[in-house]
């Protein structure tokens, strides 16, 4: 029988180059693997754990499935669906919190963070975020998630639910592994943190033009002089470079650098047209497809039909091995 993948993006505005390098990638590769059967959705539930906009959240899902379909995850070799449409789902999120503590959940780096950042939001669903996430993972019993390096946490609890479930209840749910790709942490513009969408400033849009492009990159901070430490604006710059550029541009772009001859105007550039580059193919496809609108309902619908299909058999084992039925 072959693996399962699940993965999932946040419906929180429009993806951006982290999303596109750290998860989208590695679904692909997954995707185009024979020995897995992958599934991935729109996480829209997940959305309205941190404040959000009904209206902005209505349109991002759909637009987050053009994106996939733009990137080139096939409809014909995965599963693309919208978590909300299938409510498996957040049934199964709640038989999971009845083996999580909530001293567990509270301890969480990412809980920690978005209370921080949310003051005034600290709500349940918040809280209850990882567990519908181990449910997203467990209910495909999926064996590998392709995320970005910050979800170790949420995939940490998904393996201690997988334990805990097997362990009490005799369950089959196996202990699921992160797969990580190359650009699996992209910097922030800001030359502080991750690229993410919650910090503006710090991302480069899948759908920027090259003018856009080149304005974020022209804005990221350097230093007066080139031959300093490499940190901030300028970690972030080689980091981009290291993944963009030809090896032998990357070098000399270095070599420049520590011998003090580097000016960041030419590495800048060079960076513009080189990410502009990987991303003119996407956004002419993305054009195509969004004119199609039936196409990518009948996508969605028919998704959903398949990840429903699978969800109900899990839900229905857990069920019976719970007395629920
Ligand atoms: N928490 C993930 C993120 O912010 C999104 C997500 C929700 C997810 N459910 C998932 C990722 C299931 C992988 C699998 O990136």
């Amino acid at each position: 029988m072959k693996k399962r993948v699940l993965s999932g993006i946040r419906a929180t505005g429009r993806l951006h180059l982290g999303n596109y390098l750290g998860a989208i990638k590695g679904m692909i590769e997954l995707q185009n693997n024979p020995g897995y059967e992958t599934f991935y959705m729109v996480a829209d539930a997940h959305t309205i754990t941190t404040p959000f906009s009904v209206n902005e959240l209505r349109q991002n899902r759909r637009e987050i499935i053009i994106d996939y379909l733009a990137a080139g995850l096939d409809p014909k070799k995965s599963t693309l669906f919208i978590q909300s449409q299938v409510s498996e789902h957040f049934e199964l999120a709640f038989y999971f919190s009845s083996v999580e503590t909530i001293s567990r959940m509270m301890h969480l780096p990412t809980y920690k963070e978005k209370v921080k950042q949310y003051p005034n939001n600290n709500t349940m669903a918040l809280l209850n975020y990882p567990i519908l996430m181990a449910a997203d993972i467990l209910l495909y019993k999926a064996h590998l998630v392709p995320v970005g390096i910050d979800q170790e946490p949420h995939l940490e609890i998904t393996r201690e639910i997988a334990r805990k479930m097997n362990q009490i209840y005799g369950t089959s749910f196996p202990e699921p592994k992160r797969f990580a790709t190359k650009g699996e942490y992209i910097p922030s513009l800001t030359g502080e943190g991750k690229m993410s969408k919650s910090i503006e400033g710090s991302y480069i849009n899948l759908n920027d033009s090259i003018d856009e492009i080149r304005k974020k990159i022209r804005a990221v901070p350097t230093a007066t002089v080139s031959g300093g430490p490499i940190i901030g604006g300028i970690k972030t710059l080689f980091m981009l470079a290291e993944i963009f550029l030809k090896e032998n541009f990357y070098k000399e772009f270095k070599e420049k650098y520590h011998n003090q001859t580097l000016k960041f105007i030419e590495l800048k550039d060079a960076l513009t047209d080189a990410i502009y580059q990987e991303l003119k193919p996407f956004q002419e496809r993305r054009k195509q497809i969004a004119a199609d609108l039936n196409y990518i309902e009948k996508v969605i619908k028919e998704g959903s039909q398949k990840a429903k299909t699978v969800s109900q058999k899990t839900l229905g084992e857990v069920k019976h091995a719970l007395g629920l039925n």
